[in-house]
């Protein structure tokens, strides 16, 4: 299986399904994800289920040889649930109830709402058990999509207590490490705690962190919860669900451990991007984050087919770019592609949220686009399947150091993932892989690792960052590093970075400078570029000054330093670089560390590879207007598309080892 659509059949009358399995099976279509929204068809009424309509669907399909994947309903609870237990809604930082509508209308920790949940999930599971149309299960849709500051309701009240006592055992200890002592916070016992309501003022950071940390488990487990009765009910077939790249409500390593693969649904533009922001590194990124959580390749469940928006629309996607944006995907990891949506909705919210076929339902440019994009790919699909791109540099992504960091963000502007994203686009403009890792991750595969913002880092993890340069790595880390413990409290033990940190960086940080409407001058290799956000005042305790201030307060602080460490290297980045220095400085560590890129292209082109242990696989993608040719050498064998790129096009080469 390599190539689907999303696909309801619910909003069609069924004298339509068998001309829409004709059409997607002339398109390539070997598998539809279905039924994820449809729990009130599925279930009319409490313990009530009707599969019939579901099942003359599938058979529909799988006359034209289409599989399918079937999605619980359960992020579209019934209004007959949310009238008859209303304790499955939402509470929000002000108490308020939300109201049914929309979806995602629940809180994820309340029992009534699990136990129909249990319902749901294991009569469907029973029912479509050993069906061979049925491959696999995606549990609920995009956990976490709608809830952020949710829910603060007496259940999840309770839950949050629980979990608190389970990490600190004891209130005492909670106090001390929280540090209560500071505006009579103390707590008396576990009932005390709030989750963080709305106050007049703010509420501390260690309770804030902890809230973001129990939200995420919260839905981690959640899944899990779901994903328990599908392994007893269906053993043997897969199960996944759909994540959103950088959304920041659920550690998606975590979420990634009880699943067979993860998923990804990705749009590229739409209402939300600000014209001429088309930035094709932040969608690389998505699908290489993707790739990273458990480190093996991946489906998109949902890949943009068509302009997207609610109420406000995106461009329409240019000739070619809904076929060159899928092969990205495909370029990065994914083994499957699933188009969202097949036929544009007439009812609903999302009836401007375009598919392939219009709202006519008569095939058109995207049909017939989407059509050549499959046909062209199909054939080498195979070979690749599981391949990554076997990168040699990596940086470093932890929802922790983005939450914190979101809670107390130092400048108004800092933003953890945009940091990350700036280190992650210096890499790709230059066309070499980087892999995302976790702070679990094995760093010791990566010749060169950066670490932005390693704000909170504690004993273990500095000495894992540490070690790795000793034993040869490159490191990187970058400003506010080593600020923090785990429960979010500042470190007092030693000056700034922390003595395993600054023993490896070889600097001290006594001094450091919010930049408020300012920006330093900075030198780097003969040329002056600009830091702005932040500067840490380094002072050199046995690094060398790489790059340094000009003029003003700060003339002569070294911005860039580097340093020998036992085998390794190490580098302190100690503001926020310009693309320009970014780059450069970026371009001088991979020179050190011998990390070579896949290859050079004109403007606009991505090289991507994917490699097995015979080949490597590599995707030149023109994300430009314009016609580019890409320098190959003789040993790539060209085995789609043209050498000479037209504007939002794209070839794959084979180089065989
Ligand atoms: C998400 C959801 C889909 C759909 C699209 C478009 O990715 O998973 O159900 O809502 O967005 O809005
Ligand atoms: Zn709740």
């Amino acid at each position: 299986m390599h190539f689907g659509v999303d696909y309801y059949p619910e909003h069609w009358p069924e004298e339509r399904w068998e001309t829409d399995a004709r059409l997607m099976r002339e398109m390539g279509v070997e598998v539809v994800r279905l039924a994820e929204f449809a729990w009130h068809k599925l279930e009319p009424s409490m313990g009530e289920f009707d599969f019939s309509w579901l099942e003359r669907a599938l058979s529909v399909l799988d006359s034209q040889g289409i599989k399918a994947i079937l999605g619980t309903p359960t992020a579209a609870p019934p209004a007959w649930l949310a009238e008859s237990t209303p304790e499955i809604l939402p509470v929000d930082s002000r108490g308020t109830v939300m109201g049914f509508g929309g979806r995602h209308h629940v809180c994820h920790s309340s029992a009534a709402y699990r136990s129909r949940v249990e319902g749901i999930v294991r009569a469907m599971a029973r029912r479509f058990k050993g069906d061979g149309k049925v491959i696999g299960w995606q549990i609920d849709n995009e956990l976490g999509n709608s809830q952020k500051e949710l829910c603060h309701c007496e259940s999840c009240a309770r839950a949050f207590r629980a979990w608190l006592r389970r990490r600190y055992g004891t209130i005492d200890e909670l106090n001390r490490r929280w540090g209560t002592v500071f505006w009579s916070q103390t707590y008396d016992s576990f009932d005390q705690v709030p989750t963080p309501r709305a106050t007049p003022n703010a509420h501390g950071p260690s309770l804030l962190l902890d809230w973001r940390r129990f939200r995420s488990d919260l839905l981690a487990e959640f899944l899990e919860f779901q994903a328990g009765i599908l392994r007893e009910e269906v053993p043997g077939v897969f199960i996944t669900h759909n994540m959103m790249g950088f959304a920041d409500q659920v550690d998606y390593f975590r979420m990634g451990r009880s699943l067979d693969f993860v998923s990804h649904d990705q749009y590229v533009t739409g209402f939300w991007e600000r014209s001429g922001d088309y930035r094709p590194h932040r969608y690389a990124a998505n699908l290489d984050l993707m790739a990273a959580l458990k480190r093996r390749s991946f489906w998109i469940m949902e890949q943009q087919a068509g302009q997207t928006g609610w109420e406000i629309l995106g461009p329409d996607p240019e000739p070619g770019q809904l076929a060159l944006w899928a092969a990205q995907s495909v370029a990065h990891g994914a083994d499957a592609v699933v188009f969202f949506r097949w036929r544009s909705c007439t009812v609903g919210t999302e009836q401007f949220w375009h598919g392939i076929l219009p709202h006519s339902g008569v095939p058109g440019r995207r049909y017939c686009e989407l059509k050549s994009f499959i046909s062209s790919l199909r054939p080498v699909m195979d070979e690749f399947e599981g391949a990554l791109s076997e990168a040699e540099a990596a940086i470093l992504f932890s929802y922790d150091e983005e939450w914190a960091l979101g809670i107390q963000r130092q400048h108004p502007e800092l933003d953890y993932v945009e940091q990350v994203l700036a280190y992650y686009k210096a890499f790709h403009d230059r066309n070499v892989p980087v892999d995302f890792v976790g702070e679990d991750g094995d760093f010791g595969r990566y010749k060169l690792l950066v670490a932005p913002l390693m704000y909170l880092c504690d004993q273990a993890l500095a000495s894992k960052l540490s070690d790795y340069a000793k034993r040869g790595g490159a490191l990187v880390l970058t400003m506010r590093s080593g600020v923090k413990n785990a429960d979010n409290v500042c470190m007092s033990d030693a000056p700034l970075p922390g003595a395993l940190l600054g023993e490896a960086l070889g600097i001290e940080i006594p001094e450091y400078d919010c930049l408020r409407m300012r920006s330093e001058t900075i030198a780097f290799e003969g040329k002056n570029y600009s830091g702005s956000k932040w500067l840490d005042v380094v002072e050199l305790k046995g690094a060398r000054a790489a790059a340094s201030c000009v003029g003003g307060r700060h003339a002569g602080c070294p911005a860039i330093t580097e340093a020998d460490f036992h085998d390794g290297k190490t580098y302190y980045v100690a503001t926020e670089p310009d693309d320009a220095l970014l780059d450069a400085f970026v371009g001088r560590a991979l020179a050190d560390a011998g990390v070579a890129p896949i290859g050079e292209t004109p403007r606009g082109v991505e090289l991507v590879r994917r490699r097995t242990d015979a080949s490597d696989y590599v995707f030149a993608l023109n994300h430009s207007s314009e016609a580019r040719s890409v320098d190959a050498p003789p040993s790539w064998k060209k085995i789609v598309g043209e050498s000479i790129l037209g504007p939002r096009s794209f070839s794959v080469y084979r180089i065989d080892r």
